[in-house]
């Protein structure tokens, strides 16, 4: 029998109480995240508790943010003061956060998607707990249309990300083939293949190339195309789409979020658009 509808605020519009946010990792998005409830969050949510692996990072932000927020040094902890947790850590962390809160029976918005197709188990536990998985688009355009494309058929996606050649300094996977970055004079095509070969050798871009991917399903097979452009001044992705719905193509040139040179402010944007349609009563989009 199917279950009914979760419902993720109470139903009576008169005393809503705001719902309680606990946030994991204080770094750029965390904390922007967290100033969200004071504007764009403001009367939906506010924040219990904040954590960080460096502490004096969850104390400066809960002392910013003068709500009584608690800057706690236990994970379970906050989760359980929480109605939503939020992770705004890191791909490697990310699995047991959303896996401790959906055990808990709490809702849990995931900034690091990436590396969450390795854990495919987290899924059906999120249809099974009685809290809801958030994956917001992060920092790309067009999953609405992608996930009402996959309804009737995608025949062909692919993801192009293209970005200035200093933003794969570091990367052992162009290293290892040789590819001397300084030296380009025009677009490089780095990679073209398949996601999970995307997302294990660029780990810049994975949170993108995995939000498309689970936007599509996997029967979708979306391809990845990562390009070192000389000539970008900033980050892009495109998705281009072919199905029985027609064709889609969008582009996103995205800004670096004003606190960490390596995130993009749309996805900071995004997952606190991603809250607010969590906890509004009007949904937009698909
Ligand atoms: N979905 C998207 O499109 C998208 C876009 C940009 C960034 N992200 C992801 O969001 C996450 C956060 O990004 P950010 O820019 O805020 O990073 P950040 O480096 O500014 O902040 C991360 C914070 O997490 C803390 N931390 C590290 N390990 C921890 C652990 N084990 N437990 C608790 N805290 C820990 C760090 O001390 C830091 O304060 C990253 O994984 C990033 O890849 C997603």
């Amino acid at each position: 029998m199917r279950r009914p509808l979760k419902s993720p605020r109470p139903t009576s519009k008169l005393a809503a109480p705001l719902l309680k946010l606990g946030i994991v990792g204080c770094g750029a998005i965390g904390s922007r995240i967290a100033g969200s409830v004071r504007k764009e969050l403001k009367g939906l949510f506010t924040v219990a508790a904040v954590h960080d692996i460096d502490h004096t990072r969850a104390r400066d932000l809960a002392g910013r943010l003068d709500l009584g927020a608690e800057a706690v040094v236990s994970i379970d902890a906050l989760i359980q003061g929480a109605d939503v947790v939020v992770e705004a850590v890191n791909t490697a962390a990310a699995a047991g956060i959303v896996r401790k809160s959906l055990q808990a029976g709490k809702s849990v918005l995931a900034m690091s998607v990436g590396r969450l197709l390795d854990h495919g188990s987290l899924f059906p536990l999120a249809r099974r707990s009685a809290g809801q998985l958030l994956l917001p688009s992060g920092a790309v355009a067009g999953l609405d249309a992608v996930k009402a494309a996959a309804l009737a058929g995608i025949t062909a996606i692919t993801l192009i990300s293209r970005k200035p050649p200093a933003g794969f300094f570091g990367n052992v996977y162009i290293k290892e083939k040789g590819i001397r970055l300084h030296a380009l004079k025009k677009d490089k095509i780095l990679f073209d293949g398949g996601v999970m070969e995307a997302v294990r050798y660029f780990p810049q871009n994975i949170n993108v190339a995995a939000a498309v991917a689970l936007a599509a399903g996997p029967q979708a097979a979306l391809r990845v195309r990562i390009i070192a452009s000389p000539a970008a001044r900033r980050n892009s992705h495109e998705i281009l789409l072919e199905g029985e719905c027609g064709r889609i193509t969008t582009r996103t040139e995205n800004t670096v979020c004003p606190d960490n040179p390596k995130t993009s402010y749309l996805a900071v944007l995004s997952g606190i658009r991603t809250l607010k349609g969590f906890a509004d009563h009007i949904k937009i989009g698909t």
